[in-house]
């Protein structure tokens, strides 16, 4: 009889800076660069859409960066988040493998999100900015900056994937409730938006869509910058509170895990969870193999080229050196929209590249499978991308059983998916398909990568 379920670490043991994986990476990661010049890019190409202190912390090799007082005093609004032992779910699968997750849900947006909207919106604050644009696929991202703005007195713009915005209604309307605006992408406001509808007056959207129109109203306004819920060096370093409080708390329960999981659509979860893990490994030489899950339907980390690319459609963002299906690669539908993204974080991308992670792929189906399985055991129903972690973790623990050997799983749970039950529907009435990419379009895709001199 295990006592107990969850372990939970006082206000206090929020951590008081985050962890920068570049300290102890055994190589550098390659250089951004200037999509005009083709050379490395400086502080000042990206002072038009981001605030100096996240350009610092985009470029910044030093191991710790202090959380300012204000983000951590928000962050106790849900943190520290708890880490559950899946006892009940470790009795239904029968198996001798300890299984841990650590729940982002209970955060007010109902994700990890909202770990680096607080922190971007509090340093444009201090920067005078008045406005952020940005983007969100299934409406996590949009809400977190949204509840984020509402903090700190800042206008959100949002621009939702036009098939989301159609399907998720609530989502929307919890943005408009913390008071952002949110607008279905592609749409007539910009110009990246108009020369899409221009070719497809039906297109569906996509993140690299919505993207392109986030950046070029920040671009053009002087009053507005951009925020990006994911992908970027700050944003996977703001994430990796979950890790640090993940450490303190798979000590309070006496086992350090022997493989650590977690969805990748931009990286930004994963590398929240994992990299804290990663750098033990690195220093003090702490086994852990980690492992990054994502849509058969839309591979990046392993399908895509490792290459240089830009983040969105209409090539306004610089080049990062990154796993990548090309910027014009559409994924086919599925119901995971955080997951539909053509690149990975240059720094999960640069952890793969030197052997410090694996990954896999799966299938919507046996996803949502692990969802029902996690929901009717463990109570709560995990968001469409989470249970894409959800599935690796119950496979390692039928492999551990088949084994007749224990192992301890760690897996990062997101999100929730109380805005995201028109995709259970789905499952249960047999409607969802398991669908692949075209490798045709893949190909063609790829064929487009920006040809790099550094490379
Ligand atoms: C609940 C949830 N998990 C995971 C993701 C994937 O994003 P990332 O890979 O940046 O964590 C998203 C993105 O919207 C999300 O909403």
């Amino acid at each position: 009889m295990t006592d107990t379920f969850k372990f939970l670490l006082p206000e206090n043991r929020i951590p008081r800076a985050w962890y920068n994986i570049v300290a102890d990476l055994p190589a550098p990661p390659p250089a951004v660069l200037h999509p005009g010049t083709g050379k490395p890019i400086g502080p000042d190409d990206l002072a038009a859409i981001f605030p100096m202190a996240l350009i610092a912390q985009e470029v910044a090799t030093e191991r710790e960066i202090e959380i300012p007082e204000p983000v951590r005093e928000i962050y106790k609004l849900w943190r520290p988040s708890p880490l559950h032992r899946a006892v009940r779910l470790e009795r239904a699968l029968d198996t001798p493998a300890r299984i841990f997750y650590k729940y982002e849900g209970v955060s007010p947006a109902g994700s990890h999100k909202p770990n680096t909207a607080v922190p971007q919106a509090f340093y444009n604050r201090e920067a005078g900015i008045r406005k952020l644009s940005t983007e969100t696929g299934a409406g996590q991202w949009g809400s977190s900056l949204a509840f984020a703005g509402s903090l700190f007195g800042l206008e959100v713009k949002v621009y939702m994937v036009r098939v989301s915005y159609q399907q998720k209604p609530y989502r929307r309307a919890l943005m408009e409730t913390y008071g952002a605006s949110c607008i279905a992408s592609p749409s007539t406001e910009t110009a990246a938006g108009r020369a899409v509808l221009e070719q497809d007056p039906n297109s569906p959207g996509s993140l690299g869509i919505a993207i392109s129109e986030a950046v070029e109203v920040a671009a053009h306004n002087a009053d507005t910058n951009y925020a990006l819920g994911s992908v970027l060096n700050h944003v996977a370093l703001h994430q990796t509170v979950i890790g640090l409080e993940a450490i303190e708390q798979m000590e309070m329960a006496g086992f350090w895990p022997d493989v650590v999981i977690g969805c990748a659509g931009g990286g930004s979860n994963f590398a929240g969870i994992a990299f804290p893990f990663v750098g033990k490994k690195l220093r003090e030489g702490k086994d852990v193999r980690v492992v990054a899950v994502e849509p058969a339907a839309c591979p990046t980390l392993t399908r895509g080229t490792y290459a240089y690319d830009f983040g969105d459609i209409a090539h306004l963002t610089p080049l990062m050196k990154m796993h990548t299906l090309g910027s014009s690669f559409v994924p086919p539908g599925f119901h995971a929209g955080g997951l539909r993204y053509h690149g990975m974080a240059p720094l999960v991308s640069h952890a793969k590249e030197l052997g410090l992670i694996e990954a896999r792929t799966v299938h919507q189906n046996p996803c949502f499978e692990a969802g029902l399985m996690f929901a009717r055991s463990e109570g709560i129903v995990p968001a469409p991308e989470s249970t894409h972690a959800v599935r690796a973790a119950i496979d390692e623990a039928l492999a551990a059983k088949e084994e007749g050997r224990p192992r301890t799983i760690l897996f990062n749970l997101s999100g929730h998916g109380h805005f995201d039950m028109q995709a259970y529907t789905d499952y249960l009435s047999g409607k969802l398909e398991d669908r692949d990419y075209d490798e045709g379009c893949l190909q063609a895709s790829l064929a487009a990568l920006p040809q790099v001199a550094a490379e």
